[in-house]
């Protein structure tokens, strides 16, 4: 992995730190991007002191963006796209669970906006920057609790029926199965392999402060939980492995290819979610400026 661009979403804890640091470890130069300047300052010293122990020249960097607002995600890919001529590795790992609905300031729900709209989108803007890397990798951080989905296609921000985070978390993450089994078929031509993952039950931040009985669970059956590092196995062994450079649009746990749902093998159902996650990015309506729907403008165009 030697000088590969690997860039790292949701870096600030859990997974995605553990997948950080790994990364680096590997020789990678890492892209820390983290909601909070000072979470990722902590990660991105982590990654430091790890690429400087190897001797790595290329230091590693870190971008702050709150990945629930579509022009912030349109920030961050027009940053990596100005830094970085080609990306190796893009890890949508950021993700969260809430107890209660939330809005996003574009008026997305905002389990749905962070774990599926803002991949999608991030991963289309910086297209261009993976087919430049030749073989990139596309990896994303799923959950096993996409078998609980009820998606509705009428209704994704479920704001018709009640609201229930286990089951929006779980739409979002049959979401992003999705995308990844869409993705790889249509950029198959740029060379791009795309694959997901469960890490696994693991001690992380995700449901820790929830005043739920999940955030009950979690504090205090967290330790039965995998340590971060073993559920950044598979993530790591995705972005890196010589087994799965030819793989693309699988489902992964544990290292190994599970076989998904009817639901998330549904193609129909997967080409309607693309075309919706197209315009509610405003990826379909280039140009658009309101509503945090700021197009893209290419350097120099
Ligand atoms: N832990 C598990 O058992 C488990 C199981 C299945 C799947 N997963 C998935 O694994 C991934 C990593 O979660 P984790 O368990 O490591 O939890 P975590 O410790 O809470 O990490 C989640 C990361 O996502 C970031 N994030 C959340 N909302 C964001 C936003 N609006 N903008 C930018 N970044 C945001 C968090 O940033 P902040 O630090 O700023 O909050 C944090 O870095 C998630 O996609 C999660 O759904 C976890």
């Amino acid at each position: 992995m030697q000088g590969k661009v690997c860039v790292v979403t949701g870096a600030s804890s859990g997974v995605g730190k553990a997948m950080a640091i790994e990364l680096a470890r590997r020789g990678a130069r890492v892209v820390v991007c983290s909601r909070s300047e000072a979470l990722g300052q902590e990660t991105l010293a982590e990654v430091k002191a790890v690429a400087q122990a190897r001797g790595d020249r290329e230091e590693p960097i870190l971008e702050v963006a709150n990945l629930s607002s579509l022009a912030e995600v349109r920030g961050l890919a027009e940053r990596l796209r100005r830094r970085f001529e080609a990306i190796h590795v893009l890890m949508n790992n950021a993700g969260l669970y809430l107890p209660n609905r939330r809005q996003t300031v574009d008026g997305y729900d905002v389990v749905f906006a962070v774990n599926h709209l803002a991949p999608f989108l991030l991963t289309h803007l910086l297209r261009d920057r993976l087919a430049a890397a030749g073989n990139a990798r596309v990896v994303a951080t799923s959950s096993v609790g996409y078998r609980s989905a009820r998606l509705d296609m009428n209704d994704l921000m479920m704001t018709k029926g009640r609201w229930r985070g286990l089951t929006q978390y779980a739409n979002s993450k049959l979401a992003i199965i999705h995308f990844t089994r869409e993705a790889a078929r249509r950029f198959a031509g740029d060379g791009i392999r795309f694959n997901c993952f469960h890490p696994g039950g693991t001690r992380s931040r995700m449901a820790q402060d929830e005043p739920n009985w999940i955030g009950w669970m979690w504090r205090n059956f967290g330790f039965l939980l995998r340590r971060p590092e073993k559920g950044a196995e598979t993530g790591v062994y995705l972005a890196t492995s010589p087994e799965v450079e030819n793989v693309s649009g699988e489902y992964f746990t544990d290292l190994k290819i599970q076989e998904v749902t009817p639901a998330a093998r549904d193609e129909v159902l997967a080409a309607r979610m693309w075309d919706v996650s197209l315009e509610l990015t405003g990826l379909d309506r280039p140009g658009e400026r309101s509503n945090g729907r700021i197009e893209f403008v290419e350097e120099g165009a």
